[in-house]
């Protein structure tokens, strides 16, 4: 019978198995001893739609994030030297791409889903988080930042960057919570509120302006309108925005409310 192989196929077949024999422990030495795991889709976990960090035990953490057109909940997380965190991914509207720069996890934020990985961070220093899935006109500036330092006694959340401006305090009570949500649901990644173009329509003097629609129809907009647009971004697309695709976000009727009277607020 082994007359019938050839001898340089013999040789052949020797190195194949020698290979993946190879592949194979490199594989096993780096589950055991570099603690590499492969990334998780965590079935039998409810999708959450706000971002948190808490502290398990002194050097482990959880992570939860949110991706959404286009930013990270949270946008900055800052961690001490030595933190093992388990990192939990959703999204909020499309796919998103989650790759923590200088490491090895990269997950997709998937809409409905909870990803799963574990980073330690062994190295002081800042960690980009890029998304790297195209996910619509503003995709190359969505991103996140890890900051590890050192002696630092347990890791925050620190305040968001744009933080809500102080403002009169005659400002009708509305209009103020509004202008939070403004911030915080990240409208403010989109609209602007000093009449430049960023990715959608300028909220400045929107309230009683005539806005052309794809449709080839117009409106003043007035609360009806104003309302519609939040709840149903995709009903009535202003001429020149056809490619931005305007997610909806999860809103009660009272913020709404005060997202209208914010919005009106903009002259
Ligand atoms: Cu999110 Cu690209």
């Amino acid at each position: 019978m082994s007359d019938r192989i050839h001898g340089s196929e013999k040789k052949v077949i020797s190195i194949a198995i020698l290979v993946s024999a190879a592949h194979l422990f490199i594989l096993a030495a780096a589950a055991l001893f570099y603690g590499l795991t492969v990334p998780d889709c965590l079935e039998g976990v409810k999708p959450f739609t706000e971002g948190s960090l808490s502290q398990k035990t002194d050097r482990h953490y959880e992570l939860h994030m949110v991706a959404r057109m286009w930013n990270f909940d949270p946008a900055e997380v800052v961690l001490p030297v030595g933190a093992r965190v388990d990192i939990f991914v959703s999204s909020l509207d499309v796919t998103h791409g989650f790759h923590i720069t200088g490491t090895n996890l990269n997950l997709a934020a998937v809409p409905g889903a909870v990803n799963y990985g574990r980073v330690v961070f062994g190295k002081p220093g800042v960690y980009p988080i890029v998304c790297n899935e195209y996910c619509g006109i503003a995709h190359h500036g969505m991103y996140g930042t890890i900051r590890i330092v050192e002696n630092l006694t347990a890791g925050y959340l620190p305040a968001k960057k744009d933080k809500v401006p102080e403002v009169a305090s005659n400002e009708p009570p509305l209009v103020t919570q509004g202008r939070k949500l403004y911030h915080e649901k990240g409208c403010i990644a989109c609209h602007s509120l000093d009449g430049s173009q960023v990715v959608g329509p300028t909220f400045k003097g929107i309230y009683g302006r005539l806005s052309y629609f794809t449709d080839g129809t117009s409106i003043k907009a007035d609360e009806a309108y104003i309302q519609e647009s939040i709840l149903f971004p995709q009903k009535k697309i202003v001429k020149g925005f056809e490619s931005v695709l305007m997610p909806s976000f999860p809103v009660t009727p009272e913020e709404v409310q005060g997202l209208v009277e914010f919005i009106k607020s903009v002259k």
